[in-house]
């Protein structure tokens, strides 16, 4: 028995519906301007198209009880009916084609912050008679919107512009989810809507969002953007590391945007075979290692392409392989010691 309303709940929630608090009635957000379905249905799930069912709107500080619809058998506020709200004259429907199947939902069009509040739906001649509760919530964001109203090769200001009511709190987050430090929000009442535009300049490549919440009404929404600032390679740094079996050449590229590629070269032109590139991305750049072994004296080039810049370029290394490049100070002494050696025994060869 404890399951049912958990399980109402859920359902509630999978339709775009949040419990207020814990224990209040579900609540429904919406935008100011847009329709909204304010759901009800006996438990029955009975045929109602005979049975009585009302609307209405719970008394506020500022407001008294609201007739919102009333519907008894085929007679409604839409057929003639009198009695109902001025407030909701014209904008409340009911689904006649649903009756039958125990739906008394009904649809708000055009909304307003005034409409904002709490509704009943109440089965007074059901036995038992049934009320079901309902919280309304006209004015939550809808999606911010993004422009970049001025952007130089190095950076880019973003703006990001929403409303709501309550006041939306706005922020710029980077792809990681910081908080950027933007400039003060700019914030205008216009009717009963709060309008609030929040710039931000960003340096670096990177996908940024900003983020609206209305914590009162547990809302929040949030637009995205990519960001690409030209971030043309500079020269490759260039190494050469030596191994037990030879030759390894490094080609390091630091802070590049967006990831280049990377190829060693011999002088020829020939591409030579690699190691697999190491990459790692850094809030929006990149940071590129290549390795090669060689084995042939040659003067070799790392090549650093930026297809979709357009930039590509390059350094150079020279590789003397077999002028003792591999050979320690320790072993030319040790060469030398040897060599002394040998002239030393073919000398005392020959006198003998
Ligand atoms: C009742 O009808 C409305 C309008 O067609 C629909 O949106 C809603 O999901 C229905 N509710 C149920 C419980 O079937």
């Amino acid at each position: 028995m404890e399951l049912l309303p958990l399980l109402c709940l859920c359902l509630l929630t999978r339709s775009g519906i949040t419990s207020a608090q814990l224990n209040g009635p579900p609540l429904i957000k919406v935008e100011q301007d847009r329709d909204v379905v304010l759901p009800c249905s006996p438990s029955t799930k009975e045929n109602i198209e005979f049975k009585l069912f009302d609307w209405k709107k719970v008394a506020q500080k500022d407001a008294g009880e609201k007739e919102v619809f009333m519907y008894d058998a085929g007679i409604h506020y839409n057929s003639g009916r009198p009695g109902q709200s001025e407030q909701f004259k014209g904008r409340v429907s009911h689904f006649p084609d649903e009756l039958k199947h125990g739906n008394a939902s009904i649809i708000i069009r055009n909304t307003k912050i005034s409409d904002s509040g709490e509704y009943t739906c109440h089965f007074p001649r059901l036995q038992p008679p049934q009320i079901f509760h309902i919280k309304l919530v006209v004015g939550a964001s809808p999606k911010p919107s993004i422009t970049s109203p001025k952007e130089t090769k190095d950076w880019s200001l973003l703006r990001c512009e929403v409303h709501g009511n309550p006041e939306p709190e706005v922020e710029w987050q980077d792809s990681a989810g910081n908080k950027l430090p933007a400039e003060k929000p700019q914030v205008e009442k216009i009717g009963d809507l709060f309008y609030i535009t929040l710039n931000v300049t960003v340096t670096k490549s990177d996908r940024y969002r900003c983020v609206a919440t209305q914590e009162t009404i547990s809302h929040q929404i949030s637009a995205e953007t990519d960001v690409y600032i030209s971030g043309a390679s500079p020269k490759p740094y260039l190494n050469i590391l030596e191994t037990k079996d030879g030759v390894l050449l490094q080609c390091e590229v630091l802070g590049a945007s967006p990831e280049p590629e990377v190829k060693w070269q011999d002088s020829d032109g020939n591409m030579i075979t690699s190691e697999e590139p190491q990459v790692t991305k850094k809030g929006g750049s990149y940071d590129v290692t290549l390795r090669a072994s060689v084995t042939k004296t040659d003067h070799y080039r790392c090549v650093v392409t930026q297809k979709t810049i357009n930039h590509s370029i390059s350094d150079k290394i020279y590789v003397p392989l077999n002028a003792g490049s591999q050979t320690h100070p320790s072993d030319q002494n040790l060469r030398k010691v040897m060599i002394g050696v040998a002239v030393g025994v073919l000398a005392e060869f020959l006198f003998l």
